[in-house]
């Protein structure tokens, strides 16, 4: 499973999907560029959330709004006091760490040594302290259990502080009227703060979505496994506003359509999971994570939150606006109070992950050799409507007019999809550069093609080739990638 993790992350740079950031400069810590086909993905795997959100549902709308926000709103939200980690430093190699992540590697090892008493101890130990944001604490139990640095060896410790997660930066120029403003560490509250404008531009009735997909950054100060934990990162978010007292059936509902949102992509769902929270935000009635095998064990790409009336009510507190619904149909009831702050359900995925479990999920490594004759193929078996590149086309010699009729069929379904033409190499060749990248199809043309308007069309799964008509391709391969 690390050879996995490891082959994926390399032939994510050997093919063009994932660059370490400033890598001629040595690159920089958990941040992460998308190459030429990684940002085809990428956008597949967005246009395939935005269809299915906002597309596919009347009541929810998209919007796009801005990183930079007015500083309150992460006071209000309660990032500015409590989106906190709490470190720890070692004082010989002046390494940085999160306290609760050394306390449970260790509760990991207790675990695995057989210690299962003594890691239950800890772990109550841990979540009391964390609960409590008793930070004294967490450094007794890291010394209690001798734990030590992983870099210098000694446990010459710090005492543990809270570390706040924003990024922030100067507005406007440093002199006086300068304002500390935050990268947003979430896209949602660029939604809340714009419940209203949505709701009375769009003449949305209550229950509604609002869906944005956009940057966020968290200061992460564990950053590892390559675009799992991101110092900048992209997330794809919807708030869905209900009447109060009707939260739990939509968190039901959302629980259940986001997580087949995912195996509609042909992923085996026995790789998924969903991960109930005990312990809550302080903003949360109730939160679930669905889960993902990745290669390092499951864990969370997507979370499902019952946000109560917690946002916009700060927001309402903060602003002094109100931030309240006119519910006609409570009205019509006869009921005296039509005006509320609504409730939230919060879908919340993140991006980056998503595209990681999908690379890893289509890549294979297919041993095709019969008999003596050894042969081998890395593929991309990524669902057609996310692959990057539709249709490869190729002329099978470089001479004799193919190129041009390649080319004419080029030109007529570039306007539809994205294609590569490739005459460089024998076609065997090819086809291992196009299964490389995930590319479904193959339409080779050849001499025949010159007189009966007929290619081949080879399937990257099956291998399989065809014959079809030219006239045919658009139909073809648009059944094939449509979603
Ligand atoms: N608005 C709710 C929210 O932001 P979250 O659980 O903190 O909730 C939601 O984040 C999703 O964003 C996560 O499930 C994860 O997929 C993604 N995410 C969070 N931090 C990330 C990071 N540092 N790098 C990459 N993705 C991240």
């Amino acid at each position: 499973k690390d050879d996995l993790f490891k082959n994926v992350i390399s032939h994510a740079k050997e093919y063009g999907f994932v660059f370490q950031s400033s890598e001629i400069y040595d690159g920089l810590s958990a941040v992460y560029d998308y190459g030429q086909l990684g940002a085809e993905l990428k956008n597949n795997i967005k246009t395939y959330w935005w269809k299915s959100m906002v597309q596919m549902n009347e009541n929810i709308v998209g919007i796009d709004s801005a990183i930079f926000m007015h500083p309150k709103i992460w006071k209000a939200s309660g990032h500015v006091d409590g989106f906190n980690d709490p470190m720890i430093d070692n004082k010989d190699s002046k390494k940085r760490y999160r306290a609760d992540q050394l306390l449970e590697e260790r509760i990991a090892k207790y675990e695995k040594d057989g210690k299962t008493d003594k890691a239950a101890a800890l772990e109550e130990q841990m979540n009391e302290a964390l609960k409590s944001e008793n930070l004294p604490q967490l450094k007794v139990l890291i010394e209690e259990h001798e734990i030590a640095c992983p870099v210098s060896g000694t446990r010459n410790w710090t005492d543990v502080r809270q570390f706040n997660l924003m990024f922030s930066t100067q507005m406007g120029a440093m002199a006086e009227g300068s304002d500390e403003v935050y990268l947003r560490p979430e896209t949602a509250q660029g939604i809340f703060v714009n419940f209203l404008n949505v709701q009375k531009s769009g003449r949305m009735k209550i229950p509604f979505g609002i869906a944005q997909i956009g940057k966020a950054f968290r200061n992460e100060v564990i950053a590892r496994q390559f675009i799992m934990r991101m110092r900048e990162f992209e997330q794809m978010e919807m708030q869905f506003f209900v009447r109060p007292g009707t939260e739990m059936e939509w968190y039901n509902y959302w629980k259940q359509a986001r997580l087949k949102w995912h195996t509609a992509l042909g992923t085996d769902p026995a790789k998924y999971r969903y991960h109930d929270h005990t312990k809550l935000a302080h903003y949360a009635n109730a939160a679930v994570d669905i889960e993902f095998e990745f290669p390092f064990g499951f864990k969370e790409v997507e979370g499902i939150h019952s946000r109560t009336d917690f946002d916009l009510s700060q927001h309402q507190n903060f602003s002094g606006k109100k931030m309240q619904y006119f519910d006609p149909e409570l009205n019509e009831e006869g009921k005296p109070y039509g005006n509320y702050v609504p409730y939230v359900i919060e879908t919340s995925i993140g991006l980056d992950r998503m595209f990681l479990l999908t690379i890893l999920n289509a890549y294979e490594e297919q041993d095709l050799s019969e008999g003596d004759k050894k042969d081998s193929r890395s593929v991309l078996r990524l669902h057609p409507a996310l692959a990057p590149v539709k249709a490869a086309i190729m002329p099978l010699t470089k001479k004799d007019g193919l190129p041009e009729k390649a080319r004419e069929i080029m030109n007529k379904l570039k306007l539809d999809f994205n294609l590569q033409y490739d005459e460089k190499d024998s076609i065997g060749k090819r086809y291992r550069r196009q299964d490389a990248i995930g590319t479904p199809f193959c339409i080779t043309v050849d001499y025949d093609s010159l007189q009966d308007n007929t290619v081949t069309i080879r399937h990257r799964d099956s291998m399989q080739q065809e014959r079809v008509a030219v006239d045919q391709l658009e139909k073809i391969i648009g059944d094939l990638v449509s979603w």
